[in-house]
């Protein structure tokens, strides 16, 4: 008998699945003790602060092991609120909110509460890789809108506007971007949110970075809202307070997409764990410093990398303004950035992400991790600028030699 899987099955299978394949056997070769500096994941490896972990073992001493209330726990949809009001000065309460498993949870959430089969989806790219199929499981279309590597990976606001069409329904952004490290200004953000005004479009902004902005502020995309209408903000714990592993995130949209949330949770969710809940509340109300604190150890590993590869031959390594990657442009080695990755890890057991992951414009680029120890970095920086060294073309007279 053939076994038939579904359409969705079909949806989910694109780009990105085979970015991880060096990273995974990095992973492997650094369980197995080899001498491997994996710098291909956003995991950081910081630890998640003792208050929000002893929070957690509390409760479930405490036994709070129960079900919970399916959107949230009121007090943790409180304190997100309240995070939202301070960051971006909304008029926003517990019912603007649900809480779900990480941000990529809310992002599913979010696209499916919004967007139908036939539907069309403006994504700007670069994108993170889980995008394409978040989208397109619901049977709506992509239409990818290029931050170019040329316009230093910033939105090119015209190009979003051709890209609107009758079907269009929604844009979906990260700010700041992952992989590129690019924060949205405010004119941006304002060209952004006419456009969607224009053609009555949701903005779905993903927002997990939002917390490790090191150069300049961060502007939330709801500032520009006195409270949601449009724009639905999507964010979690996982990189603000180090804890991709307690799966915590959140939606703040409109009371009527939160109640929509709400009933796709229950057929998928069905909630969160009280104790990470416990664990989460405590992390805003009592853990508010370390985003600070976080920002300012990948700020200075960022600082060390960019100083570790500076003039390396046909390296160009672009200083991010927030989070924790930093993209190089490879091109100048002669590899594509694919082969790029398979050699430099065959060749010196480092691994990096391949830009192509991310979309077209980042074809050429790697991406290289700050979650690593500032020694492990500088020892990949080291690693990564020999290997360009042996690589790239002879320069003569300033110029590249063919
Ligand atoms: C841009 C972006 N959005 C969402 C996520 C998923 O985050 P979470 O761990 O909260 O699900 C990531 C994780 O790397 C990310 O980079």
């Amino acid at each position: 008998m053939s076994r038939n899987y579904s359409e969705l099955t079909g949806r989910i299978a694109g780009r990105g699945a085979d970015a991880w394949l060096i990273h995974a056997q990095a992973k492997d070769a650094a369980q197995r003790g080899e001498d491997v500096i994996v710098l291909s994941v956003g995991d950081p490896d910081l630890d998640t602060p003792t208050v929000i972990a002893e929070r957690a073992i509390a409760a479930i001493r405490a036994g709070d092991t129960h079900y919970t209330p399916v959107i949230g726990r009121p007090g943790l949809r409180a304190a997100v609120a309240e995070r939202q009001a301070r960051l971006a000065g909304q008029r926003v309460g517990a019912e603007h909110v649900a809480c779900c498993s990480g941000a990529q949870n809310a992002l599913y959430f979010a696209v499916s509460c919004l967007v139908s089969p036939g539907d069309r989806v403006a994504v700007i790219e670069p994108a993170y890789v889980t995008y394409p199929a978040t989208v397109e499981q619901t049977g709506a279309v992509i239409d990818y809108v290029t931050a170019s590597a040329e316009a230093g990976f910033r939105l090119e606001v015209d190009a979003l506007a051709a890209a609107i069409r009758p079907e269009t329904r929604a844009i979906v952004l990260a700010n700041p971007n992952n992989p590129t490290g690019v924060v949205l200004n405010r004119d941006e953000l304002s060209a952004i949110y006419a456009i969607a005004e224009q053609h009555d479009l949701w903005i779905i902004s993903d927002e997990v970075y939002g917390d490790l902005v090191y150069d300049g502020a961060f502007i939330p995309m709801g500032a520009l809202e006195e409270t949601p209408d449009r724009v639905i903000t999507v964010g979690s714990l996982s990189k603000s307070h180090a804890m991709t592993g307690w799966r915590s995130g959140w939606t703040i949209g409109p009371p009527a997409f939160t109640d929509h949330v709400e009933r796709l949770s229950l057929a998928m969710l069905y909630g969160m764990p009280g104790f990470v809940m416990e664990a989460a509340e405590a992390a805003l109300r009592e853990a508010a410093d370390t985003p600070a604190e976080m920002t300012a150890i990948y700020h200075r590993r960022s600082r060390l990398a960019m100083q570790a590869l500076d003039g390396a031959p046909g390296l160009d390594a672009k200083a991010p303004a927030a989070g924790m990657f930093m993209m190089i442009d490879v091109r100048g080695v002669g590899f594509t950035s694919q082969a790029f990755v398979e050699r430099l890890y065959r060749e010196t057991g480092v691994s990096v992400l391949d830009g192509g992951a991310f979309g077209p414009p980042t074809d050429g680029f790697v991406r290289l991790s700050f979650a690593a120890s500032e020694a492990t970095i500088l020892e990949g920086c080291r690693r990564i600028r020999r290997f360009a060294e042996t690589h790239a073309p002879a320069v003569d007279g300033g110029r590249i030699a063919s």
